[in-house]
């Protein structure tokens, strides 16, 4: 039985969505660096796998810019319709958004340049079954990232026993195929984990 098998997996309540697009978070995680510190570059297809609201998102259709595509999912239809009116605010029509039901990834094979899993696993039961729909989905040599909470106490963020340690992320990106994963702490409350598909060879920023 895997560690992530004894997690008790949480998600924001959907009613607490505003959480996710305050001043602090970007000032803490500015979105747009964030992204091209990771190697986001203009022209590709960036696919963000559980994307709520937006946070990274919309910011990514202008780093992609026209001639690139962001592709987000998310399973609560709310975040989804919250996701279209942002982007439509704010005139980018270089997004396409849907619904997921359950792990199934609502995108062609092979799409993605890049894939961003931004606080989402520690909501995730089977971790597996959603990485390996994102690496389905992604091109070869295609960098996947993922971006969650320590497990340590804190006052925000998920409950603990939801959390995930990041050499656990490190070992599901390996278990499910990924290729160079590593991690590294992002500001002592979180951490990001990233990897690339097998095939290819495309260079990535780790700036962060
Ligand atoms: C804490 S929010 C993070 C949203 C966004 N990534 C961000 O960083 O602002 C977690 C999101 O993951 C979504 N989610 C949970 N399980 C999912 C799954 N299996 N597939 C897609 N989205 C999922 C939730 O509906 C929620 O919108």
């Amino acid at each position: 039985m895997s560690e992530t098998a004894a997690r008790k997996p949480w998600t924001l309540p959907v009613r607490n969505r505003h959480l996710l697009l305050t001043r602090g978070r970007r000032r803490a995680m500015p979105p747009v660096k964030t992204l091209r510190a990771l190697g986001l570059k203009r022209g590709m297809c960036f696919l963000d796998v559980g994307c709520g609201p937006g946070y990274f998102a919309i910011p990514a259709c202008g780093v992609v810019g026209k001639h690139g595509r962001v592709l987000a999912c998310d399973v609560s239809p709310m975040m989804i319709t919250e996701l279209r009116a942002g982007a439509k605010e704010r005139g980018y029509a270089n997004m396409t958004a849907k619904r997921n039901r359950g792990y199934r990834i609502p995108f062609p094979d092979a799409c993605a340049d890049f894939v961003l899993i931004a606080f989402v696993l520690h909501g995730v039961a089977e971790i597996q079954r959603l990485l390996a729909e994102s690496r389905r989905a992604m091109k070869n040599g295609a960098a996947i990232t993922l971006i969650d909470w320590h497990k340590k106490p804190m006052d925000m963020g998920p409950p603990l026993e939801a959390r995930l340690e990041p050499e656990e992320l490190v070992s599901e990106l390996r278990q499910a195929g990924f290729r160079k994963a590593r991690w590294w702490d992002f500001d002592g409350n979180t951490y990001f984990a990233s990897a690339l598909a097998p095939g290819g060879c495309q260079g990535r920023g780790d700036a962060l």
